[in-house]
């Protein structure tokens, strides 16, 4: 998720402006609908969490129509946030008592769900999906973007207390792992700091963050126990005028794809240098309306889940206007 705010202008150090890539709308919801994050099923199917409602979906895209299907609602909660995948079907899911109007979430309430997906078998074609709760973050305030660390802990950022928590999926215990001044949100409210959060793997291997409200990339070294191998270091800014939210890497994890919030857009960062140029959507354009993460899948398409302008509705020829969050492919291809 991401400021109601615009963020600092950062100075624009190296936007290019280059052809854009075809995209493609496979699915829009209602209107008022703000979708947050996704993950690529093994199958190709997406699952999609949602700011607006309790719920988990999932949207097969090599169907047309494409159709939305229920997978979860968790009914003890108001919102669905960031998930990530550990083992192939298994995956885990930050769930809430959230208030999209005040950004801020009831005390306590901040839990990860385990979503598996058992494979059919002869007996039994059709398995029904496992839901059940893995943990409960008492201590966190915001929960935010998810990842997986190893097979048995998930990171979760948390954006207000700007820092990053790590849970042991096998007991259930959590604790801060990280902490850097550059995940700290500002003082303007709503003060969402840290938001996505991906490992590049490698020698060493890298943390990758965004800040909302400082409207920037970071990584942060590893040792190999996974520790901290020094402070976080800042990769890009975003464009003026635009912010991150969430993003996710190439296959070769030589380019992060990156959700600009109002921007319209996702912007491509070389991780090599931090050159940084738009590559889908506009401004001025409801085609990525208010891009909120993105997942790279084995076919080459870039798939963006959008808020619709709900924050911050996108001006298309002096009119405000808002449009369902949407799941939109963009062909980026498989040579990124
Ligand atoms: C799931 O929750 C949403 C939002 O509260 C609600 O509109 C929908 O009817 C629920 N669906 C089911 C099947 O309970
Ligand atoms: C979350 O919201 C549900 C439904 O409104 C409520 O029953 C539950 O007590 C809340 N939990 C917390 C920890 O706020
Ligand atoms: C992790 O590795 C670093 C570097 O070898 C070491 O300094 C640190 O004590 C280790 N931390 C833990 C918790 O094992
Ligand atoms: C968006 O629209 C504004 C106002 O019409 C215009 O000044 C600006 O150049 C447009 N931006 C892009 C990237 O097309």
């Amino acid at each position: 998720m991401r400021s109601h705010y615009l963020p600092l202008l950062l100075p624009l150090l190296s936007t290019l402006t280059t052809a854009l890539y075809p995209t493609k709308q496979i699915y829009q919801f209602p209107v008022g609908t703000w979708l947050e994050n996704l993950v690529i099923r093994p199958c190709g199917s997406i699952l999609i969490t949602s700011l607006t409602s309790p719920s988990l979906y999932q949207i097969n895209p090599f169907t047309t129509p494409a159709q939305e299907i229920l997978i979860h609602n968790f009914t003890d909660a108001t919102w669905t946030v960031g998930i990530t995948q550990t083992t192939p079907d298994t995956f885990y899911v930050i769930v809430a008592n959230g208030s999209l109007q005040t950004l801020s979430v009831a005390p306590g309430s901040n839990r990860l769900y385990r979503i598996s997906f058992p494979p059919p078998s002869p007996h039994n074609p059709n398995p029904n999906v496992e839901v059940s709760l893995a943990a409960t973050l008492s201590g966190a305030r915001l929960l935010n973007g998810a990842t997986t660390l190893t097979p048995n802990e998930i990171l979760t950022a948390d954006s207000v207390l700007g820092i990053i928590w790590l849970t042991d999926i096998t007991t259930g215990s959590s604790h801060p792992a990280f902490s850097d001044p550059l995940m700290l949100p500002t003082a303007a409210p709503p003060g969402i700091g840290i938001n996505g959060i991906k490992i590049l793997p490698g020698i060493p291997s890298y943390l990758y963050f965004t800040n909302s409200a400082l409207a920037l990339l970071a990584k942060i070294p590893l040792h190999p126990n996974n520790t901290a191998a020094g402070p976080a270091e800042i990769v890009t800014h975003a464009p003026a005028g635009t912010s991150y939210d969430d993003f996710t890497f190439d296959i070769f994890g030589n380019i992060a794809f990156l959700a600009t919030s109002q921007g319209n857009s996702i912007a491509e960062v070389k991780t090599r240098n931090g050159k940084q140029e738009i590559v889908a959507g506009n401004v001025n354009s409801t085609k990525i309306a208010e891009p909120t993460s993105a997942q790279l899948g084995g076919d080459g398409v870039l798939y963006v889940t959008t808020a619709g302008g709900l924050a911050v509705p996108v001006v298309v020829g002096g009119e405000e206007v808002r449009v369902g969050g949407q799941l939109v492919a963009v062909e980026v291809g498989l040579g990124v």
